[in-house]
């Protein structure tokens, strides 16, 4: 018996449980054959011999079982130990991207005037004659035209040369006041070091009652934006002409790169020129129905902004899809 109890304890896993189950238990194993002894035993003991015997078998069922539970928590275990995961381990270097610069500088700009509860405006990208030229106060055969070389289709229509048509869409309609910016790409024909035939402007507009928006409050907004873009550096207005603006100015900051003195990238001017700007001309809101309003107005390069805020020489690198310039953006 104690025999039969230790082959049960000393089993070290379900396998060899198991085997000593059909050996002990099984129909031909241990316990059939001491049952099997019943048959030649005297009456007179039969009752006592299946008595002991049963008594037996209980108790070896009973170590059994809870030798069974034991072996089953042991395989459980060892299971779960083997499925864990390690979280101490070291994972796989994740290749960040990086916003391209001229989205990223875009995105700067968008996030000063959304802040000042400017509204951000789209348009198409093919406009007519009429948005692009005709309600800037670029009537045809106008010279200023000319300043834009543009790719025209040959029913007239165009790929906007300027954000500024979004002006006129925006004010057709809309009621004034009017607070918007118009961010987006623009088409021209022209390929150099800082001209590609597609870049982007963003487009400024503000429309209040007459008297209410002066050139002084222009030249305030402006002065914030570009020393928010540029950090401390000196603003110049400098007389200039566009037909959708009178006054018309043009907007330069002092020299990012020789702080002033004069280089290469300012032409040994000392000033970068960055922006475009103005009252609003009469002609733009007749051309729209507004009456007894006044305004100013302003577009900018996004291109020529990033290339200032990363140092980029040639435009032209944006556009080549290069990914080690992307890599330096991360
Ligand atoms: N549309 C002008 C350009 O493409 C930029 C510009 C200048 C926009 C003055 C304006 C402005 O709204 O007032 O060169």
């Amino acid at each position: 018996m104690e025999a039969l109890k230790s082959k049960i304890t000393d089993c070290a896993n379900l396998e060899e449980l198991e085997v000593v189950r059909v050996e002990i238990f099984g129909k031909k194993g241990i316990l059939a054959a001491e049952f099997a002894k019943l048959k030649d035993i005297p009456p007179a003991e039969k009752k006592d011999f299946a008595k002991s015997m049963n008594e037996k078998k209980v108790e070896l069922q009973n170590i059994f079982d809870a030798k069974k539970l034991e072996l089953e928590a042991i395989a459980l275990q060892k299971e779960l130990e083997s499925q864990k995961i390690d979280i101490s381990l070291y994972g796989y270097e994740n290749n960040k991207g990086a916003l391209h610069p001229v989205k990223d500088t875009m995105d700067k700009i968008i996030d000063y005037f959304a802040t000042l509860n400017f509204s951000v405006e789209s348009g198409p990208l093919v406009e007519n004659d009429f948005n692009n030229f005709e309600a800037l106060n670029l009537p045809k055969n106008h010279p200023a035209r000319e300043m834009q070389d543009t790719f025209f289709f040959a029913d007239g229509n165009l790929l906007r040369t300027h954000t500024s048509p979004v002006q006129i869409r925006t004010m057709q309609n809309q009621k004034p006041p009017i607070r918007m910016i118009a961010p987006g790409a623009v088409f021209r024909r022209d390929y150099d070091l800082t001209h590609t035939p597609m870049f982007h402007q963003v487009e400024g507009l503000l429309v209040g009652k007459k008297g209410e928006v002066s050139f002084a409050n222009l030249k305030a907004i402006l002065e914030d934006f570009l020393h928010y873009m540029f950090g401390d550096v000196k603003v110049r207005f400098r007389p200039s002409f566009f037909p959708f603006t009178e006054p018309s100015t043009e907007v330069d900051i002092s020299c990012i790169f020789c702080k002033g003195d004069g280089c290469r990238v300012c032409s040994h001017t000392g000033w970068l020129e960055v922006l475009g700007s103005g009252v609003v001309d009469p002609n733009v809101f007749k051309a729209v129905g507004y009456e007894n309003v006044s305004g100013y107005a302003f577009g900018l390069g996004v291109e020529r902004f990033a290339m200032l805020l990363h140092g980029i020489g040639d435009l032209r690198s944006m556009f080549e899809g290069d990914i080690r310039l992307l890599e330096q953006f991360k």
